[in-house]
């Protein structure tokens, strides 16, 4: 496959044979990354289906084209496994396991768990196991640690151990994986050696820190920071609503001071695998510490409230043109939890769809990534996305804007719709028809 001119001063990464256990959003990009650096990749999921797909040379995700993979498949450098007897091939594992939460909102680390016990079984001296699966701080040394000493090999004498945060952001035409700094901690000085060493090939900068925890920390730090902002917008938007101020407005005027401030934008609710789960992971560990995390807590509050504000403000707005929300038909647009990817996970739509029919409207969704909806962990909808057409938009008593992609054209649909809920100021640049717009 075509090689990025390699950040490895000693020119590619020919030398470096990496196993990528988990491969998803994270797992995939990575792997095409440490190709383009010239490493061998063996990559390993227990999703027999995602292996066929991606030794086709096709692509599981979206955002990874199938030319890429089929490159990286015909270049010889990448194949995919569910054989987990191969993980003593590679001389470094690199860990991209689901790190979800429980029904009772606690960290769920089984996959960490049977990844690493699995990893035990085979693991060889001289190999590195890293983690880049977002966790508390702790979880390398705490959890890790003794299930793979298990294998009666001792870290940082017979193998290394390290853990270094994935940051991908899908979607992010600005950064790619290679171009996003990558922070690493290892569980000692020739473990951290050593994931220089082999990330080199792949990520353009590298960002050394003390250990494991400062690399978790940090991780967990990104995301709260995230989340807490978030909700901050969230909030303002709701009070600045009442006030007749438009909170999108104010962040614009806001973003312009060149210093001091980070633009931030409200939503129908947080999304995706990462933001309104990892903080908990944190809220969980700082309870060992008798420590409250009350930050956490209240970002958490507000934005799981988002939902709930959406749906009231639909109902208002219905109630403003004689109708109730019960026997409304609503089109919710947008599935995904953000714009122009195909990752619905926590994603504020499917809890929108639920609300909505809860409360009597006849829901239907459209999506052009996602063309029927999959069982979720709390949901199953089982929707299919309905055609976009102008007379399928006629027919709705409100179009319902939960996720702003690009390929949607947002003045045709305010023409369209009879009336139009923005939860995204996706319509911001829509100026006819202005009257059927409400902002959520
Ligand atoms: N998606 C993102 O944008 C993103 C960004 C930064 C960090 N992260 C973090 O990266 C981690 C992975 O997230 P993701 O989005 O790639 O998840 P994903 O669900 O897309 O991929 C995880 C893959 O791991 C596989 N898997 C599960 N258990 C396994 C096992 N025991 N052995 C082998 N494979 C197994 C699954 O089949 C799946 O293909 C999570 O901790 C997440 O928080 C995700």
């Amino acid at each position: 496959m075509a090689k990025r001119k390699s950040a490895n001063p000693k020119g590619d990464g020919a030398s470096v044979y990496v196993g990528i256990v988990g491969l998803g959003y994270v797992g995939l990009p990575l792997a095409r990354e440490f190709c383009k650096g010239g490493a061998k990749v063996l990559g390993f999921d227990v999703n027999s289906k995602a292996v066929a797909t991606i030794n086709r040379g096709r692509s599981p995700i979206k955002h990874i084209p199938h030319t890429t993979m089929s490159e990286m498949i015909g270049s010889g450098q990448f194949r995919a496994t569910e054989d987990m007897r191969e993980l003593s091939k590679p001389d470094a594992i690199l860990i991209c396991v689901p790190t979800p939460l429980t029904k009772n909102r606690e960290p769920d680390l089984q996959y960490v768990e049977t990844t690493c016990h699995t990893i035990a079984k085979y693991l060889r001296k001289g190999q590195l196991v890293v983690l880049e699966s977002t966790t508390y701080p702790g979880t390398t040394r705490e959890v890790m640690l003794p299930i793979l000493e298990q294998s009666g090999l001792k870290a940082e004498k017979d193998f290394f151990l390290a853990y270094s945060p994935e940051r991908e952001d899908p979607g992010n035409k600005s950064f790619q994986t290679s171009t996003i700094p990558k922070v690493i901690g290892g569980y000692g000085k020739e473990s951290l050696r050593r994931a220089l060493e082999v990330y080199r090939c792949a990520i353009e900068t590298l960002v050394p820190v003390d250990n494991c925890e400062v690399a978790e920390a940090a991780k967990i730090l990104e995301n709260t920071y995230r989340c807490i902002n978030i909700a901050l917008v969230n909030e303002l938007k709701m009070l600045f609503d009442r006030m007749g101020i438009d909170v999108w407005e104010v962040i614009r005027a806001a973003g312009t001071k060149p210093f001091g401030f980070s633009a931030f934008y409200p939503g129908p609710g947080l999304g995706g695998h990462c933001i309104p789960i990892d903080p908990f992971y944190l809220t969980w560990k700082a309870r060992q510490y008798a420590m409250p995390t009350r930050f956490i807590e209240l970002a958490g509050e507000i934005n799981t409230g988002m939902p709930e504000y959406v749906v009231q403000r639909t109902a208002d707005a219905l109630n403003e043109r004689r109708k109730s929300l019960k026997g409304s038909r609503v089109l919710v647009l947008g599935l995904a939890y953000k714009p122009d990817i195909d990752d619905v996970r926590e994603s504020p739509s499917l809890e929108l769809i639920e609300m909505l029919k809860e409360k009597g409207a006849k829901v239907d969704y459209n999506d052009p990534y996602i063309p029927q909806t999959h069982k979720q962990r709390e949901y199953d909808l089982r929707m299919k996305s309905k055609p976009l057409t102008a007379k399928t938009l006629a027919g709705y008593d409100a179009v319902l804007i939960a996720t702003n992609h690009s390929e949607y054209d947002y003045a045709w649909i305010v023409r369209h719709a009879r009336l139009v809920v923005d939860t995204r100021n996706a319509t911001a640049a829509v100026r006819s028809g202005r009257s059927k717009i409400v902002k959520a």
